[in-house]
């Protein structure tokens, strides 16, 4: 594991590879720093098997959806992005192209904090913005993975000439809970993609808590999320034609073996995904397809199978955002304006904290 003390500023660049030759790299603009000490961060490796273990002993068993995203994971989203039936990555991006400008009008000169690093497109349509309006740059991701903070650091960089960036290696958790008063006039935490939906109501409310302590009075927060639709258009999106998503979901089961010497065997478990239409949330399964036993030996755990037994592997909640913008208001998150697509599938919210006297 690559750790640094707390805080430790580090020259970002380590290796020779330069991605963008045709460009001189100022790296005095990029510092990544890393929230978790190697205590911290073992705590937290610690935790995050335990959660596997966990939730493979409860009798719905579940599996927690940040096993999707190995580098084969990720590689198989940025696929799902671009399938005819995944319209959510679409619909974001057609959304962001209209209401951008009107972000960084609202905003002014703002600091853009953004939750996962892996977002670039709709990232760059902001940045776009606030570049247009003259405003100055300054991109703070927060990623638990290194890596990938610091490629899509230098993407930026690179194309950016004004802009700074403090990577910030850390839990989203941490992170918040460590955030240093913003060096322009505002700060705009954004967690968009639908990210939200992975989390069940009350990690949702235990999250927007987080943002509250985590803001200003006068900064702002900014959500993307996947609104209600009939379940024709959801089931599609989840059980493409190509097979991609089943893909991505059995490839879990791959990143598990490799990760804690497992012998999941994937062509004996398979893809599902139905919308629930009562908890408005699509539910991803890895379905066993006999009676089997499983290991994890690094865990040093054994699980068995009856057949047709699931794995949760994700829920994907859908939202009402009439709904979404009163259970943020009762957080003391204040929506300022909404925007979604022609078809309303999906949605971007601004909110602020009030300033201390606003009414
Ligand atoms: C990245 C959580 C937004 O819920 O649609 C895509 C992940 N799962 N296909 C989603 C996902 C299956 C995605 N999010």
């Amino acid at each position: 594991m690559q750790v640094t003390p707390t805080s430790n500023s580090v020259s970002a660049v380590t290796d020779t590879r330069d991605r963008h030759p045709d460009h001189s790299l100022d790296l005095t603009r990029l510092e990544i720093d890393y929230l978790l000490n190697p205590v911290e961060a073992n705590q937290a490796e610690l935790e995050a098997a335990q959660d596997v273990v966990n939730g493979l002993r409860q009798p719905q068993k579940t599996l927690p959806p940040r096993y999707f995203y190995d580098d084969r994971g990720s590689e198989l989203f940025e696929q799902i992005c671009n399938l005819p039936e995944y319209y959510l990555t679409r619909s974001e991006t057609a959304i962001f192209n209209t209401c951008a400008e009107a972000i960084a009008q609202i905003t002014g000169a703002c600091e853009l904090v953004e939750l996962g690093s892996g977002s670039a497109t709709k990232t760059r349509i902001l940045l776009n913005a606030y570049q247009a309006q003259g405003h100055p740059l300054r991109y703070l991701p927060i990623d638990v993975s290194a890596g990938i903070l610091e490629s899509s650091a230098r993407d930026l960089l690179a194309d950016y000439p004004s802009l700074t960036v403090q990577g910030l290696v850390s839990t989203y958790q941490l992170a918040l809970e460590r955030l240093v008063p913003a060096q322009l006039p505002t700060r705009m935490i954004c967690f968009i993609g639908s990210t939200l939906g992975n989390l069940d109501p009350h990690a949702c409310d235990r999250f927007f808590s987080q943002i509250t302590r985590a803001l200003q009075p006068g900064e702002y927060f900014l959500l993307g999320v996947d609104l209600q639709k009939p379940k024709e258009v959801l089931e599609a999106a989840y059980n493409d034609n190509q097979g991609v998503t089943a893909e991505f979901n059995l490839n879990m089961l791959r990143h598990l073996n490799r990760r804690f010497d497992g012998n999941f065997d994937l062509t004996q478990f398979e893809h599902w995904s139905v919308y629930n239409e009562s908890q408005h949330q699509i539910e991803m399964r890895l379905r066993s397809l006999t009676a089997q036993q499983v290991e994890l030996r690094a865990l040093d755990l054994q699980v068995e199978f009856r057949p047709g037994e699931t794995i949760l592997s994700e829920i994907s909640r859908k939202f009402d955002l009439d709904v979404l913008q009163h259970d943020l208001k009762t957080r003391g998150l204040v929506p300022i304006q909404s925007w979604t697509d022609p078809n309303h599938w999906f949605g971007v919210l601004l909110c602020q904290l009030p300033l201390k006297d606003a009414a």
